[in-house]
């Protein structure tokens, strides 16, 4: 499938991909001035991957190594390498259950992003919506953030406030909040696509 825009994207993921549906709707509408050059995920059957074919687009399964929650090793030269002859420009994280470690971020300076399910410093890791849920706390959102070494901790691009409605379980907040993230997310990418956005240190600045 080619749009004409020379931006390239890469999206890894593991879950059902919502995100990476969104992002490749918007890539297709022009609304991210990009295309999705290759989509890989460490879930040989994830939601992601069909998501990606039923669009038309190269969806890979690669076997992510001998670790649980991260990605070293020659798994990590691997995923490296096909990010690289797919040439993309950037990768975006959608639902990846496992950490980015030194080699493939060298691989990518200041070029991976991800969309966390909270708003940071708040609640990183794990199910983020329930820890907000658990917390009790009267607004949690969606942060768009630059990956680097540490879980979640990355120069913020954008963040959304999603409300916690009395009566909200984990799963309808999840809901409320994933509905943020399919615009906040696209909205994000654009920006990094068109050249839009500055970095200064921990601080990123939108033209
Ligand atoms: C999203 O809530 C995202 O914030 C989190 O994992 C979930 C992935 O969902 N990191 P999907 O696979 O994009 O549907």
């Amino acid at each position: 499938m080619s749009d004409g825009h020379n931006f390239r994207l890469g999206i890894i993921g593991s879950g059902k991909g919502s995100n990476a549906a969104a992002i490749a709707d918007a890539c297709a509408s022009g609304l991210i001035p990009a295309q999705v050059a290759l989509v890989i995920s460490d879930i040989p059957d994830a939601g992601v991957l069909q998501r990606a074919r039923e669009r038309g687009l190269p969806a890979v399964f690669i076997p992510p190594g001998k670790f649980r929650s991260k990605l070293e090793g020659p798994a990590e030269a691997a995923w490296v390498r096909a990010l690289q002859e797919a040439r993309v420009d950037l990768v975006a994280l959608a639902g990846f259950m496992r950490i980015l470690k030194d080699g493939f971020l060298r691989a990518f300076p200041q070029r991976v992003v991800n969309i966390h399910p909270a708003l940071l410093p708040a609640f990183p890791g794990l199910e983020a919506w329930k820890q907000a849920l658990e917390y009790g706390v009267k607004f949690t959102g969606v942060t768009v953030h630059f990956v680097d070494q540490g879980v979640d901790t990355g120069p913020i691009l954008a963040q959304r406030t999603v409300p916690v409605l009395p009566g909200d379980t984990a799963a309808t907040l999840h809901a409320r909040i994933q509905e943020a993230e399919r615009e906040v997310y696209p909205a994000t990418l654009a920006a990094l696509a068109r050249g839009a956005v500055r970095v200064e240190g921990r601080q990123t600045l939108w033209d």
